[in-house]
């Protein structure tokens, strides 16, 4: 194919996946889920999405990717030319490249309040700390001018690893920034489970209760489970293009899904028995669950508040390195265009995310009255990017590769012995995109 740079040795693929991969998704939105949605059920439901659905998606975005070596729009494109198929198969990609700026809209709000919480150690001999908590996020949240200065800050860093270009600077970035993550979280997840209720937690993430099951729970579990392997959207497609030639893309999907799943529960391990030991603490605290409740559980505990800057300085790693995916497969077409340099490129787009960015702040805030359909602007987007774009994105992704193109050749390019490939066609061709219709029909009625 073309003759541009790629990735050298596995590892930095592995890394730039999982690095986007695992994220807020798993730190701060899979525990307050599961804490808000009864637990274990959710857990489960949860795990078969992403093998069920998320495996076989991913293995298709990274097949296309590497494939066509170019920008996920560009790459459905050629493929859909070479395979004599309808060339409007890369508005699958152009949907992709728009749901992932939306993401990033308010992915970098709450990345950047992450960010923020590392230079916030509460003062000593609070007589009410989670008074004092609760204050301190409620006068974040409802600054406009606190949020957009973060806001502001997390964007410009995102974008300056962008501009650097997919081998120098993500690549690098993510060969630097994973290693301190897996460490960190590994980390906490000891100290709290030494210093915690762990007993409880695992009772809590692991025995499971169907009876609580709503429909709202099972699409709110895809939602998350596309959400948190990046899939959907084309952000793993653009980082497939950079994939050396021989490394096998099932066992790096499996090793990449492995990473975020254990990733997931961690912070669930990391956070739940710190907040339980604390009887005046809720777990179904929602969005507010890291924010509001975590400084509360660890200010009561020996090194706590080293734990909680360890802590945020993870979360901020985890959303840099996935924030920088969402904004790669737009930059990567533009700059195919041949008319821009990458760093305008990046920065122009930086300054429209940055404005829809602002919509979700002022969800917090002056704008926290006005909804549609019963929800705030950042609700909205969050709804219709998780539980539908990205759905969708992963059913048509399915459907090209599981419908359109020879079984040949994806066997060819997938080099997996017969059962598993046996298993992984069977999942692609009628497993995933069936599921994804059910649940979305579920949920409607
Ligand atoms: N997966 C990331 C997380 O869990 C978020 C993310 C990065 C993402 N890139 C994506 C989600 C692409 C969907 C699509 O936080």
């Amino acid at each position: 194919m073309s003759s541009k740079k790629i990735w050298q040795g596995n590892s930095t693929f592995i890394l730039a996946a999982a690095g986007s991969a695992v994220g807020l998704g798993n730190i701060w939105k899979f525990p307050y889920m599961v804490g808000s949605n009864g637990g274990s059920a959710f857990v489960i439901i949860y795990l078969i999405c992403i093998l069920a659905i998320g495996f076989p998606v991913m293995v298709s975005e990274i097949l296309i990717g590497k494939y066509a070596r170019k920008s996920p729009i560009n790459s459905l494109k050629n493929l859909s030319q070479e395979f004599k198929l309808n060339l409007n198969w890369k508005f699958l990609g152009i949907l992709g490249a728009l749901a992932g700026v939306t993401i990033l809209s308010y992915y970098s709000v709450f990345a950047g309040m992450a960010f923020s919480y590392i230079f916030k150690i509460f003062p000593q001999g609070l007589e009410n700390p989670s008074q004092y908590s609760s204050e301190h996020f409620f006068n974040l949240s409802s600054s406009p001018l606190s949020l957009v200065f973060w806001h502001t800050i997390f964007l410009f860093l995102t974008s300056l690893i962008i501009g650097l270009g997919v081998v120098k600077g993500i690549g690098r970035s993510v060969n630097i920034l994973m290693p301190f993550l897996f460490f960190f979280i590994i980390l906490v997840s000891i100290y709290s489970s030494y210093i915690g209720d762990l007993k409880r937690t695992l009772i809590f993430l692991f025995s499971p209760d169907f009876s609580v099951i709503t429909p709202q729970i099972v699409i709110s579990a895809m939602g998350q489970a596309f959400f948190s392997l990046s899939i959907g959207m084309g952000a793993i497609m653009a980082y497939g293009a950079y994939m050396p030639e021989k490394q096998m893309i099932g066992k790096t999907v499996m090793t990449i899904i492995s990473l975020d799943t254990f990733v997931a529960l961690a912070a669930g391990i990391a956070i739940f028995p710190i907040v339980f030991s604390n009887p005046s603490l809720e777990i179904a605290a929602g969005p507010g669950l890291i924010f509001e409740t975590l400084p509360v559980a660890f200010y009561s505990l020996p090194l706590g508040s080293i734990f909680s800057v360890i802590f945020f300085i993870l979360i901020s790693i985890a959303a840099l390195s996935s924030s920088i995916s969402l904004l790669e497969p737009l930059t990567a077409w533009i700059e195919e265009k041949g008319k821009f340099n990458r760093f305008s490129i990046v920065f122009t787009l930086g300054i429209l995310v940055w404005i829809l960015g602002l919509g979700s702040i002022f969800s917090f805030n002056i704008w926290s009255d006005l909804k549609l359909f019963g929800l705030t602007f950042l609700e909205l987007l969050d709804y219709l990017t998780n539980n539908i774009m990205l759905p969708l994105g992963g059913f048509f992704v399915s459907v090209l590769i599981g419908w359109k193109i020879p079984k040949a050749f994806i066997q060819e390019n997938l080099k997996l012995n017969k059962k598993l490939f046996k298993l992984f066609y069977f999942s692609l061709k009628f497993l995933a995109p069936s599921s994804i219709i059910l649940i979305f029909l579920y949920s409607a009625f």
